[in-house]
């Protein structure tokens, strides 16, 4: 008999929030910084997941930018990227949009064509060979100046193409969204979509000013939303899709304990939220282990998990053909699951036939 657990394992699903460095396993990282001649302030894998331990936003970033020194040519940023779509093929996903910081890179002398053309060309063979569809957005890191996001901004136009928006990460707290109108404003412009980490450590009102002043199209993590109902009400009646990372959350302290995290009050209430891995080699697991987590967490049932993948379906960057060729495959994979005799009880269905059971 298939549980919620077969569910999460096999239905069709989208990451939307991923920052690709965040994806760097210690056995790469190792491989990479021998390959480039570089030497690590770690005897051993154990030794580097011994370090993860974080106890808010910046002391894992400290970590995170050190882990991705290693990242030096082209070769290395499409190892990194190929060995990301390699995990989430085998989890079943088959979109995914990737922040990337070129800022991270470009500080260290890297040049941003060898970043992005690294990760491009390994978005271009994952479509090709496994048929992952993917999309690439730029984060500008929120506590360097707003002359240095928009100089990366210029950097970026020559690959327009491959680049489908730009974002906002690292150090929330002081640095607040409007810090940023005129960069998103040229973004805006030149045609790039925009969303902003926002409401992660920050309060409601970033969440306002990413939504106002940057004019986002999704909101970041987004889960301090709670605390200002007048925003939730704009957040539902919108569709602003909420981007979380359940297993990030609670590594960074956001909040206590899964089981105290809300993100089924916030799907309950009606909120476009989705379940993502944010940082996955850092925070214990992929998009799988992320609903895996939060399902036992909190109890989440098929309804639960089916309304979560069928919210990023519907919150990707996509056209509209490709996002209802998504819906679709949802339908079809979910009519096709109820048919091989998930429950028997009929009263546990919804009135759409999904059952509505816990395991
Ligand atoms: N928050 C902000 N910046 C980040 C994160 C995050 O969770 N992960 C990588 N950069
Ligand atoms: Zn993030």
């Amino acid at each position: 008999m298939h549980t919620v657990k077969t569910l999460i394992r096999d239905i069709p699903k989208a990451e939307l929030h991923i920052h690709i460095e965040g994806s760097l396993e210690p056995e790469l990282m190792f491989k990479i910084s021998r390959r480039n001649g570089l030497s690590l302030p770690f005897h051993s894998v154990e030794e580097v997941r011994k370090a993860y331990k974080f106890t808010n936003l910046q002391s894992f970033l400290d970590i995170y930018y050190e882990g991705m020194r290693v990242l030096r040519q082209e070769q290395d940023f499409y190892d990194i990227t190929r060995a990301y779509l390699e995990r989430i093929h085998a989890q079943n996903v088959c979109h995914t949009e990737i922040f990337f910081d070129p800022q991270a890179h470009t500080v260290r002398g890297i040049p941003f064509e060898t970043i992005v053309t690294g990760i491009h060309h390994a978005l271009l063979d994952a479509q090709q060979q496994r048929g992952i569809s993917s999309k690439l957005i730029m984060c500008f890191q929120r506590y360097l100046s707003v002359e240095s996001a928009m100089e990366t901004l210029h950097q970026a136009l020559p690959f327009r193409e491959w680049i489908i928006g730009v974002g906002l990460d690292s150090s929330e707290l002081g640095h607040p969204p409007e810090k940023f109108i005129p960069v998103f404003a040229k973004a805006l412009e030149e045609g790039f979509l925009t969303v902003a980490h926002a409401g992660e450590e920050g309060p409601a009102e970033y969440i306002w000013q990413a939504l106002e002043k940057l004019k986002v199209s999704r909101i970041d993590h987004g889960v301090h939303c709670v605390e200002d109902a007048r925003l939730v009400k704009k957040l539902i009646a919108e569709q602003i899709p909420l981007t979380v990372c359940p297993l990030s959350n609670v590594k960074l302290r956001i909040f206590n304990a899964l089981s105290e995290h809300n993100l089924k009050q916030m799907l309950d209430s009606g909120l476009c939220v989705t379940v993502n891995s944010d940082d996955p080699a850092y925070f214990g697991g992929y998009i799988t282990e992320n609903f895996m987590a939060v399902q036992e967490a909190l109890n989440l049932d098929h309804n639960d998990i089916y309304h979560l993948v069928k919210n990023s379906f519907q919150a990707t960057f996509l056209n509209k053909k490709e996002k209802q060729d998504l819906l679709d495959r949802l339908e079809k994979f979910m009519s096709q699951y109820k048919q091989k005799g998930l429950v028997k009880d009929k009263d546990t269905f919804d009135r759409r036939g999904y059952p509505l059971l816990k395991i």
